[in-house]
Order: structure tokens, then C-alpha cells, then sequence
């Protein structure tokens, strides 16, 4: 196919309670729709100018999926998911140059099941300003895929991790950069 548009990918998991709805276009996340405030939330901001989203339909679709995955639970005989074990990948965004912001990427795939704690330390201590993260990009083999961004000002003497945590592995993940 030239082109491939995934309209309305419904993820539901009893792990709290938790769904997720969303649009993709070639591999490209459009929107997911935020199922606690019921807000559509648009990848960028300016595709809201070109088209609107009614956010009943993802609602009704994030019922019928809780439903059909109750009906697999008991089919299935109540067996749990397997935890697959995530990869992790540090890189930059642009090229580095000292003393011009950048944003470090930390891409997470193979995940699975949808359940996932990324954070970033910098010089060995957490950072919670200049992060943000993207919904589970769902990938044809069931698993997921996950980007965190850190806003950072490269200098020769920091470094940073990628911080990983999931039920695949022992214990949490760092992947230095
Ligand atoms: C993610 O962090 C929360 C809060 O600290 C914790 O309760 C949860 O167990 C963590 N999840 C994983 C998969 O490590």
C-alpha cells in the first residue's frame, strides 16, 4: 500500500481500568482521545484547524473493547498476558553541538503488555521539567512502541539516562547517553 491510516486503534486493559483511543496515518499519530477529561488531543496543535473529532464514538468503541476483552478473559480461561521484555534506544534529535538546546529521544519498542514507567535522570538525579511522552503506538506484531522526550542543553561534562520500568524486566532499565 502507498499509504496506511489506522482510524481508531481501541486499547483496553483490566490493568487500571485503562483504555486508549487512536488515529494514525502512515505510522504518525493524529490523535488520541484523552477517555478521563473526554478531550481529543491532536499530535500538533494546528491539525485541529483542517478536522474535528467527535469523541462520543471513541467512548462507545472503549465500551465495546472492555466488553469483547471480558468475553476473551473468561474464553481464554483467565490466562494472564505475557510480559514481553521492552528495547531501549537513547539518541538525540539533532545533531550536538554544546551550548544549543536539543531534545534527547528515548525510544521504547517491544512493549507489552501496555504498561510503562519511562523517566529520565540527569547526572543521576530525576528530571520532571522538559519531558513529554507519546500514547503506545500500536505495531503489527501486538506489541507497542513508546517515545519520551527531554528538552536538554548539551554540555561535554553531563550525561543522562533514559529510565525504564516494566514487568519484563527484573529491575528498571537505564540507558545512558
Ligand atoms: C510505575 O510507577 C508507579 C508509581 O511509582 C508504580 O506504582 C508502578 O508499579 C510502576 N509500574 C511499573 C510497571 O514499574
Amino acid at each position: 500500500a502507498d499509504h496506511v491510516g489506522t482510524y481508531g486503534t481501541n486499547v483496553y486493559q483490566t490493568y487500571g481500568a485503562s483504555g486508549q483511543f487512536t488515529y494514525e496515518f502512515d505510522g504518525d499519530e493524529l490523535f488520541y482521545v484523552d477517555l478521563k477529561t473526554r478531550e481529543t488531543v491532536w499530535r500538533l496543535p494546528e491539525f485541529s484547524n483542517f478536522t474535528k473529532f467527535e469523541t462520543q464514538n471513541a467512548l462507545q468503541n472503549i465500551v465495546v473493547a472492555k466488553r469483547n476483552l471480558d468475553t476473551l478473559i473468561k474464553d481464554s480461561n483467565f490466562t494472564p498476558a505475557t510480559n514481553e521484555i521492552p528495547e531501549v534506544a537513547v539518541f538525540p534529535k539533532s545533531p550536538v553541538t554544546s551550548g544549543i538546546p536539543n531534545t534527547l529521544i528515548c525510544l521504547v519498542d517491544n512493549i507489552f503488555p501496555p504498561v510503562i514507567n519511562i523517566t529520565w535522570l540527569y547526572n543521576g538525579h530525576p528530571v520532571a521539567e522538559g519531558v513529554a511522552e507519546t500514547t503506545f503506538y500500536p505495531k503489527s506484531d501486538h506489541s507497542f512502541l513508546k517515545l519520551s522526550y527531554l528538552t536538554f542543553l548539551p554540555s561535554a561534562e553531563d550525561f543522562y539516562d533514559c529510565r525504564v520500568a516494566h514487568w519484563g524486566l527484573e529491575e528498571p532499565l537505564l540507558k545512558h547517553w
